[in-house]
């Protein structure tokens, strides 16, 4: 329990003693939760500085660019860890035995399948309709196939839930692909890995067999887990806020993948490749490094800064790396790699980001190796909605878990009219 505590002092207020809660890393907490029968609120939009839960899932380090799931490395995990032992990880908390591990792999394995009438839903977008529309669509009309499991205080309901979900969105994310290309849904391979049943079902024709490159399945596998789990970042807490109210947990993640599709967040690596194909060439990037200089112009560059890191993001060294091992191995000369590496190196020793401590995201690699594996623009936020899908689960049963969990209702600072008549249209006339 804290015995710490901060005094607010405020003029011609008795002071107010709040508690500290110290955590185990990072910064403690002043608990104001008790401020409110004082008569204030506190004020923080975008939540700068509001914890807005207790969580032992992910731990960030932004000065020192450290990252923890469950306190392991991402580095560690990733280099020596495929993607489902990280999920099994951030869900129970601690390392799989070889039985455990096989035991969950099997079960993910044999719930790949989707209700054979969620492929109709398909059929109702267009055939240019955005992928991650029609992931808000489909993985939101899940609520209404699995009745027999939404019991969110029943801890069973919650693991079924979490198996569904981790099984289902790489074959869901599929057949977004394959639905806007017009080729037929592919169905999954109990004989295959996580990674490789996902290039599969997105890659593989009924006219011939399709062989997944062990590379290209590893490098997808160590994507997956970079992007798994960070902590409260927006569409986390949008599943954390939509799942407070106890909704279904479908709907939550269908939730969580809207929020997770704006270009400052999950829509990042797409619109981090867009700039760079804008970009072109090497010599025309002193251009774009000014306009992201210039405060009337609202371009960013896409793949740099962070709310968190002010150092640079671990997951993007571990991504930088997976990077030139894909490029290498596959032999490609990607022109857009030249521009991504100068820009690179232009901005971390340009005096405006140096200063602002905007180094590149996990956003700026990801997008280069998923746009060597051969994976359309239009699908890299789907596939970092799949790899975060086990983030959200792990928040949202956590959240579950913890009984004095309550409906988020956030407060305001109100700035509109204080009560005034209001005169019906013909007194008005
Ligand atoms: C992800 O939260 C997470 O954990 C997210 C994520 C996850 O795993 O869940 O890590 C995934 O979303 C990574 C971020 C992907 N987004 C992008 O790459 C988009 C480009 N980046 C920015 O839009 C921005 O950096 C944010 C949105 C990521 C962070 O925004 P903040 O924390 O609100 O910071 P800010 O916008 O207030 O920027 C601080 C300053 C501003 O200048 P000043 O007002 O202080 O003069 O830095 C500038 C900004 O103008 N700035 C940039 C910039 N990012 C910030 N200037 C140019 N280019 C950029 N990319």
């Amino acid at each position: 329990m804290a015995d710490k505590k901060a005094t607010l002092h405020i003029e011609g207020k008795a002071p107010i003693e709040l508690p500290i809660i110290e955590g185990s890393e990072g910064q403690d907490v002043i608990d104001v939760r008790k401020l409110g029968a004082s008569g204030f609120f506190t004020f923080d939009p975008g939540f700068l500085a509001t914890a807005s839960c207790e969580s032992q899932i992910t731990y960030i380090d932004g000065d020192k660019g450290i990252l923890l799931h469950r306190g392991f490395p991402i580095d560690q995990l990733a280099n020596n860890a495929d993607y489902l032992e990280v999920c099994y990880v951030l869900l129970y908390g601690e390392v799989p035995t070889r039985a455990e591990y096989e035991q969950f792999r099997t079960t993910v394995t044999r719930h790949t399948m989707v209700h054979e009438q969620i492929a109709s839903f398909f059929h109702g977008f267009r055939r240019d309709a955005h992928p991650m529309a029609i992931m808000c669509g489909v993985v939101g009309a899940l609520s209404a196939f699995y009745h027999d499991s939404l019991d969110i205080n029943n801890d069973l309901h919650r693991e079924i839930t979490a198996f569904r979900l981790l099984s289902k969105m790489p074959t869901l994310a599929a057949m977004c692909h394959k639905y806007t290309t017009g080729q037929p849904f592919i169905y999954p391979r109990n004989d295959l890995d996580y990674a490789e049943n996902f290039l599969h079902m997105m890659f593989a024709t009924p006219c011939e067999e399709y062989e997944v490159s062990p590379i290209v399945s590893r490098a997808m596998d160590k994507i997956f887990t970079l992007h798994a789990d960070h902590e409260q970042n927006a569409s986390t807490s949008t599943v954390r806020l939509a799942g407070s109210s106890g909704a279904n947990p479908f709907a939550c993640i269908a939730a969580g993948i809207a929020s997770l599709w704006g270009p400052a967040h999950g829509g990042a690596n797409e619109a981090c490749l867009k700039m760079l194909e804008e970009i072109g060439c090497v010599e025309n990037i002193p251009e774009f490094i000014e306009r992201a200089k210039d405060k009337d112009d609202p371009f960013h560059l896409m793949g740099f800064g962070h709310r968190v890191y002010k150092n640079y993001d671990p997951r993007a060294t571990v991504m930088r790396e997976a990077c030139h091992e894909v490029l290498d191995e596959l032999k490609i000369d990607n022109p857009l790699l030249d521009v991504a590496m100068e820009l690179e190196r232009i901005a971390l020793s340009d005096e405006y980001f140096v200063s602002k401590k905007l180094y590149p995201n996990v956003d700026f690699y990801s997008g280069i190796i998923l746009k060597a594996i051969g994976i359309p623009v239009s699908m890299f936020t789907v596939i970092f909605a799949m790899s975060r899908v086990i983030g959200w689960i792990a928040h949202w049963n956590e959240m579950h878990s913890d009984p004095t969990n309550r409906i988020g209702r956030p407060r305001q600072l109100y700035t509109g009219y204080s009560q005034r008549e209001f005169k019906p249209l013909h007194e008005r006339e």
